[in-house]
């Protein structure tokens, strides 16, 4: 272990999508909306949902291994697991010990984080700061989500919006001469309204009871206008603060990796930086909104796409119920 790591570099992805590949006809048997109605608010054609006996730890342990085997370390080389999901295997043990006991990787730290669909972003910074620290070397961060367990699917609204899958990266403390890797994140959060974006049920507040499954409580609600108001005033912050706070402009960043939840809030965001959509890696089409999983399952596809290079200035940034969001910006190594 590097006795004083100075930067924290992301040496491998990977991503998992289930092989069940639901198009928007496919939801349209289902409720009554139709792929023109979808396609047009959303920018969504199709989306991948798990198997019934597919978990999230499931997922993300596929998403993992292929992270694990780019990054070209030993497994036991990992010393930190967090996985950033909102919705786990079960309430506890955390969905990170599950993943550590699947993928047989020694004693390690693991922990979930919740955080929505700003999970990863946040985990992110939460594995930047603990590999700085000097206590730990090698970090598995996860985003996996199995949507579909929480999607109401009499509720047109929300339920052709989502969808599951996974993506993981192996990050590395290092000592470098100048600064590379990860070179700043933010987040925020605002809590006063949490009906906007919720599953009530479950919790503390409404545990499980037959009138609470009754009445649908345990599957997400969401007020989309609201949500999609607040998204396109926080995404357009997190990132040019972000920006600003490296001392970049928005025209040095070479690649953005945006939430993927509506491709109006991304066109929205390139307007507000003033960059083509030409520099936006999305998949939203292909997958849906799959939460905390959607920023890095976008990150793996770009890297194998051949779109990050090295010296690459790289800006991810999310947002999610609570209300949260965030940003990283990466100089890729
Ligand atoms: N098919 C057909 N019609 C529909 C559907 C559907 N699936 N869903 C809603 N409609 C109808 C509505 O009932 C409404 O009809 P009405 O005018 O007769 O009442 C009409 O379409 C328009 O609905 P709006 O809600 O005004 O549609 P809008 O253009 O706002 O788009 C959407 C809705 C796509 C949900 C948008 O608001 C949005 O994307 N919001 C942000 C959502 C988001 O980003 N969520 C992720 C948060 S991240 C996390 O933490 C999980």
């Amino acid at each position: 272990m590097p006795s004083h790591p100075n930067s924290v570099t992301i040496i491998g992805t990977g991503s998992y999508a289930p092989s069940n590949v639901v198009t928007n006809d496919d939801m349209a048997k289902i409720v009554d909306t139709s792929d023109e109605w979808i396609r047009t608010r959303s920018g969504i054609s199709a989306r991948h949902f798990a198997a019934a006996d597919e978990t999230t730890s499931d997922m993300a342990c596929a998403a993992a291994e292929r992270a694990i085997e780019a990054a070209g370390i030993e497994r036991n080389e990992i010393d930190l697991i967090i996985v950033a999901t909102m919705t786990p295997d079960m309430p506890f043990p955390s969905t990170a010990c599950l993943i550590q006991s699947k993928l047989g990787l020694p004693n390690v730290t693991t922990f979930d984080m919740q955080a929505a669909c700003s999970g990863f972003v946040y985990a992110l910074s939460v594995a930047n700061s603990m590999l700085l620290s000097g206590n730990f070397n090698k970090a598995l961060v996860i985003g996996a989500e199995k949507m579909s367990g929480i999607l109401d699917f009499e509720d047109r609204t929300t339920c052709v919006l989502f969808g599951d899958g996974a993506g993981a990266a192996v990050l590395s403390a290092e000592q470098t001469t100048e600064k590379v890797g990860i070179l700043g994140v933010l987040g925020g959060a605002d809590g006063s309204n949490p009906s906007l974006l919720q599953q009530p049920a479950g919790g503390s507040a409404i545990p499980a009871t037959t009138e609470s499954i009754a009445s649908r409580q345990h599957f997400l609600k969401m007020n989309g206008k609201e949500i999609f108001k607040a998204a396109v005033r926080v995404m357009g912050q997190a990132s040019t603060d972000i920006i600003e706070q490296q001392s970049y402009d928005p025209e040095d960043l070479n690649l953005v990796i945006p939430h993927q939840a509506n491709m109006r809030i991304i066109e929205s965001l390139a307007k507000r930086l003033s960059i083509p959509m030409e520099k936006f890696h999305n998949n939203l089409d292909r997958y849906g909104n799959t939460s905390a999983a959607s920023v890095p399952i976008a990150l793996d596809e770009a890297y194998r796409a051949g779109r990050i290079q090295s010296g690459d200035l790289i800006l991810l940034v999310a947002f999610g119920a609570g209300l949260t969001w965030g940003s990283t910006l990466i100089k890729w190594q």
